[in-house]
């Protein structure tokens, strides 16, 4: 059998980053993940301006460069999992044109945990770990516990974007996650529970379907 194609959903923070590093590991397949590679080139002109713009607004980077970002990436992967991707109906079906899925999953989070995850979250300007003031603190503040590098908040974290992030999502990516809900092909699971069940019960999900 082929690598696997998989797609992971869900509102801003509710634990896509976490759990498609999971899957990449366990399955063995690449992660790929369209928030990742703006951010690495957030100051990239295009003739829609630089993600930057977008991405400190907590706006959709426009369809053009995004398109050509996972057009790029699953060009190369032998099996993947996509994360951030599509994010409106126009880059669904773009999605649909570029290649085959054996499984899409939907991570459901209540918006007020999820406005606390981001406003909590620190990552590690050195090795990209993900800590939360509350749920996942460093030992010492402002620190990352693996490698020592600094911790800092994502411009994007701020309460008012978080919030705009929120209502982007609910208004372009609900359509896209219904469109997959009403083919039969979503699989949902309970974000909300601590990140090892999440994990427990993805696993488990897409064991079902491979
Ligand atoms: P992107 O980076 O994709 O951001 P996002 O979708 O808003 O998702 P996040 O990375 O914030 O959250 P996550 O779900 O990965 O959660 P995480 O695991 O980190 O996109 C950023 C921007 O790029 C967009 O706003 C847009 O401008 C642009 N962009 C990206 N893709 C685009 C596209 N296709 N089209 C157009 N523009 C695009 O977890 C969050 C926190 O919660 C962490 O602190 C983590 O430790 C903690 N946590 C995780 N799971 C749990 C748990 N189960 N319990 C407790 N805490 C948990």
């Amino acid at each position: 059998m082929s690598e696997p194609h998989l797609l992971l959903f869900g509102p801003p923070g509710a634990g896509k980053g976490t759990q498609s590093a999971n899957v990449a590991d366990a399955y063995g397949i690449e992660h790929v993940t369209t928030g990742d590679a703006l951010r690495a080139n957030k100051d990239m002109e295009t003739e829609h301006g630089t993600p930057r713009e977008y991405m400190e607004a907590g706006e959709l980077v426009p369809d053009p460069v995004v398109d050509a970002i996972v057009a790029e990436a699953l060009a190369t992967a032998e099996g993947y999992v996509l994360d951030g991707y599509p994010r409106n109906l126009d880059q669904a079906a773009e999605l649909d044109a570029m290649t085959d899925l054996d499984a899409a999953a939907y991570l459901s989070v209540s918006e007020s945990t999820l406005v606390e995850r981001l406003t909590g979250r620190r990552v590690c300007t050195e090795c990209g770990r993900n800590h939360h003031v509350e749920f996942d603190p460093p030992e010492e503040a402002g620190v990352c516990d693996d490698c020592g590098g600094e911790l800092t908040q994502r411009e994007d974290d701020t309460e008012d974007v978080v919030r705009e992030r929120l209502r982007v999502y609910r208004e372009n990516t609900e359509p896209v996650v219904e469109r997959y809900r009403e083919r039969g092909e979503l699989i949902e699971i309970d974000g909300e529970q601590p990140p090892e069940a999440v994990w427990t019960d993805l696993d488990a999900a897409i064991e079902n379907v491979l």
